[in-house]
């Protein structure tokens, strides 16, 4: 069976979906499913295409053992047809997918991070990059619960 195909978007690719994409890393790997789960992030701006993550979001995920090493890249309008969920950090995130995809082919793929989360009841994952520390470390206490959610999703449609 081909691996299961996910993406993790938000504006920049270098706070929110990169560490997404290194805390589902952790979880995957700790599941034993890394051979059939492909993680990927991109932003849906490429302002920073070719950076490593905001050197904030690598110091707070390092506190809690996190290696966030996603060098940043501009999501493509192939990826929506590429990946098999896709989830965004805001609803800006959806809107600037939605422009990629003037025919919504690929609307039933595009799901909000937050509706995984089962211990916050935030709608959006809240844009860090113009806040202080603790804006870092609370992304990670959404991607750690949201993560584990999505986990759940793609073993029970791995399953089937
Ligand atoms: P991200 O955060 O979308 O979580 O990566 C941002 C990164 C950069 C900028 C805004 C948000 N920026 O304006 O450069």
């Amino acid at each position: 069976m081909p691996p299961f195909k996910l993406l993790f978007v938000c504006l920049g690719n270098i706070c929110r979906s990169p560490a997404a994409d290194g805390v589902m890393n952790r979880l995957v790997k700790e599941a034993g499913l890394l051979d059939q789960i492909h993680i990927d992030s991109a932003g849906t701006a490429g302002w920073h295409a070719g950076k490593h993550a905001d050197p904030r979001m690598r110091k707070a995920g390092a506190e809690r053992g996190y290696d966030f090493s996603h060098i940043a890249r501009q999501v493509r309008a192939e990826d929506l047809a590429h990946y098999d969920l896709i989830l965004v950090m805001d609803d800006q995130n959806r809107r600037d997918l939605s422009a990629l995809d003037p025919q919504r082919l690929h609307d039933a793929k595009i799901r909000h991070f937050c509706e995984f989360c089962t211990r916050h009841s935030e709608r959006e994952v809240p844009d860090p990059y113009y806040g202080g520390d603790s804006g870092f470390q609370h992304v990670i206490d959404l991607m750690e619960d949201g993560c584990a959610g999505i986990l759940l999703e793609i073993q029970r449609r791995l399953a089937q």
